[in-house]
Order: structure tokens, then C-alpha cells, then sequence
């Protein structure tokens, strides 16, 4: 009697509590098993500048997500030390194994045929991140030609003559991904930078163009605009006459870590993020403000021109 009781009020109990149950299995089952990042698996990844900085740590971040990694940039021996710093991860299994290729991107007349040669290895490339890049110092007035056009070749024109070179297979796969890393410097220009932040407001201007013009083809596009991030880009920059800067800047040292800047970008990849802004809020509001309020800007930029020039910058 007491049995036939406790019967239904146990199975009441189940009942009442199956709108808890239920939603909360639902959490930990897609919190256990479905991961968004298992879309990356074997999927092939170029990255260009994958020598150091912030593509060596998009190397090991995609390698991680199981990526299929084609690794390019100028130095062969730095692309196989971070290849072999990938295999003896042992806290990642790739099957996948990464894949180097010497590619100058000032050289425009080979870009055709490593692109071809890229396309040999894996069969095609769903993720092309366009990362290499070089930085310049100087004044304007007092920078030779050749700089600006060794700033633009490398940043602007290497990056959109390998993307046209990749995208007809893209095409014809219906599908790819084109990541072009920006700067907070290709949303807003600085002063002493002007050939690097023409560089990278030509490069937001084409890859916004190119997005528009291919999503009917399914290939997406994202344009990623990072601040200041810890690697030794502010060492390899160039200044007015073309000598190497070589002087780490204070902002870059300060700025975010590469691991942070590259986790970000992966998610926003896995997100299909048209855009993304990695940048502290005064970088943000600067932005904001160059549209909002120019003359302010402006003035502010005056300032601190005048500020760095009696510094003897
Ligand atoms: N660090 C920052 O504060 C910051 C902020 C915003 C955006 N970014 C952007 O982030 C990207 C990566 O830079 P990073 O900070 O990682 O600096 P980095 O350590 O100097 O890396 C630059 C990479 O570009 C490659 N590269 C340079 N010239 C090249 C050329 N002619 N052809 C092919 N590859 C070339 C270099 O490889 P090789 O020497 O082997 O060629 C290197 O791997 C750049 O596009 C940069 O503009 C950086
Ligand atoms: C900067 O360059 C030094 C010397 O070449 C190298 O040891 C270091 O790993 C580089 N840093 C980054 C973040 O690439």
C-alpha cells in the first residue's frame, strides 16, 4: 500500500522536474560535444607571414583546430622552425601535416606560380589569411618613393594578387574564406605612418569591394583591423630612406598578446564575421570620432604630429 503510494508521487516528482531536466541536458550536451571549432577540422589554411608574429601564432592556433596548414613567407629556415615547433606539439593530433612554401610578395611575377604550386599541395584552400606585412616610420615629405611603393607592394598589391590568383578555385569549389588583416591604421590615419596606413585603408577598400561582388559565389570574406599586438613588427619596419627601424616601440610592446589577437581571429573565421576590431576602446571611440566629429580628430592628430616632431621623432 505504502509502495503503490510512493510510486506515482516519485514519478510526479520526475514530471515536474523534466522542464529543468530537459533544458539542462540539452546545455551540457552541446557544451560537451558540439564544439563550433570541429567545423575547421582538415579544412586547408594558407597563411602568408606564417614565419613569425601573429601568423606564426595563427599557425599554431588553426594546427590546433586541426587545420591542413600551408605556411609561406620570405625565410625558409623560420617557416621550418614553425613547422617543426607544430609536430612536436603533443597536445594537439593533426593528421595533417603543415606544408612550407617561400613566398616574396614584393615579387608580383611569382605570385601566379606559387599559388599554383600551393594549389598542388592539398588540392585547394578554403582559408586564405593574407597576414604578411611590413611597417614604416617617417615623415612623409622626407620618404623616398621606393618605400612607398615597397610598403604598398607587400601589404596591398602581394595580398590582392594572391587572392585573385586563389580565388578562381574558390569559385569553382563554391566555397573559401578570405581573411585580410588590416590595422586599426586601415580604419584611421596616424601621423609618421603614411605609407603603411594608405596600405591598409586600399586593402579594407578592396576586400569590402571584393566581399560584395563574390558572396554569391559562397565565398565569404572577413577584414580583420587589430591594434597594437606584441611582435616584432615595429623591429622590421621600414623608415623614410628604407634602413629597418629597429627600435621595439613602446605601443607594440604594450599592446595585446599574439595568442589573444589570434583566437579572436579564429573565432571570428568560425563565426563567418564580415569585420572584426580587436582594439582597446580608445582605439574604437578614435575610430567613431574620425566620422563623427573630423575637425577634432584632426586637431588631435595635429597635436600629436607637433608633440613626436619636437621630440625629434
Ligand atoms: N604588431 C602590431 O602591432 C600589428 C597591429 C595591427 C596589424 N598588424 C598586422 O599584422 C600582420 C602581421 O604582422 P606582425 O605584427 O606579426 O609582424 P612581424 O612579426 O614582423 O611579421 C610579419 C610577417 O610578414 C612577413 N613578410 C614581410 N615582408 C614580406 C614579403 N615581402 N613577402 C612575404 N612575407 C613578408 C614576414 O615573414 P618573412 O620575413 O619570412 O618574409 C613575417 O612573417 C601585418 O599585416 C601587420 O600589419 C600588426
Ligand atoms: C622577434 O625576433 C626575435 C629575434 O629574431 C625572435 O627570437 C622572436 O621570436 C621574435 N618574436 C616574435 C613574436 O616573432
Amino acid at each position: 500500500m505504502s509502495d503503490e503510494l510512493a510510486n506515482p508521487n516519485t514519478w510526479q516528482y520526475v514530471c515536474y522536474s523534466l522542464p529543468v531536466i530537459i533544458p539542462l541536458s540539452v546545455f551540457m550536451f552541446n557544451k560537451c560535444c558540439s564544439n563550433k571549432y570541429n567545423t575547421l577540422k582538415s579544412k586547408v589554411v594558407l597563411i602568408t607571414g606564417a614565419s613569425s608574429g601573429l601568423g606564426e601564432t595563427l599557425a599554431h592556433e588553426f594546427y590546433s583546430h586541426g587545420c591542413a596548414l600551408i605556411l609561406t613567407g620570405r625565410n625558409p629556415t623560420e617557416l621550418e622552425r614553425v613547422k617543426s615547433d607544430l609536430l612536436s606539439r603533443n597536445d594537439v593530433k593533426n593528421v595533417n601535416k603543415p606544408c612550407t612554401l617561400v613566398l616574396d610578395l614584393i615579387d608580383q611575377s611569382t605570385i601566379e606560380v606559387v599559388s599554383q604550386k600551393v594549389l598542388g599541395v592539398f588540392g585547394r584552400v578554403d582559408i586564405l589569411i593574407n597576414n604578411a606585412g611590413i611597417s614604416y616610420r617617417g615623415r612623409a615629405d622626407a620618404t623616398t618613393a621606393e618605400v612607398d611603393y615597397k610598403v604598398m607592394l607587400v601589404n596591398y598589391f602581394g595580398q590582392v594578387a594572391l587572392t585573385k590568383a586563389l580565388l578562381p578555385s574558390m569559385i569553382h569549389h563554391k566555397s573559401g574564406h578570405i581573411v585580410a588583416i588590416s590595422s586599426v591604421q586601415g580604419k584611421i590615419a596616424v601621423p609618421f605612418r603614411s605609407a603603411y596606413t594608405a596600405s591598409k585603408h586600399a586593402l579594407q577598400a578592396f576586400f569590402d569591394t571584393l566581399r560584395a561582388e563574390i558572396s554569391h559565389h559562397k565565398v565569404k570574406v572577413t577584414v580583420v583591423s587589430p591594434g597594437y599586438i606584441q611582435t616584432n613588427l615595429s623591429l622590421n619596419a621600414l623608415t623614410g630612406s628604407g634602413s629597418k627601424y629597429g627600435i621595439m616601440d613602446e605601443s607594440t610592446m604594450a599592446g595585446y598578446s599574439a595568442e589573444y589577437v589570434a583566437q579572436q581571429i579564429v573565432e571570428a573565421v568560425v563565426d563567418d564575421e564580415q569585420e572584426v576590431i580587436i582594439a582597446p576602446l580608445y582605439a574604437r571611440l578614435a575610430i567613431g570620432l574620425r566620422y563623427i566629429w573630423p575637425r577634432l580628430y584632426f586637431w588631435i592628430m595635429k597635436y600629436r604630429a607637433n608633440r613626436y616632431t619636437s621630440q625629434k621623432m
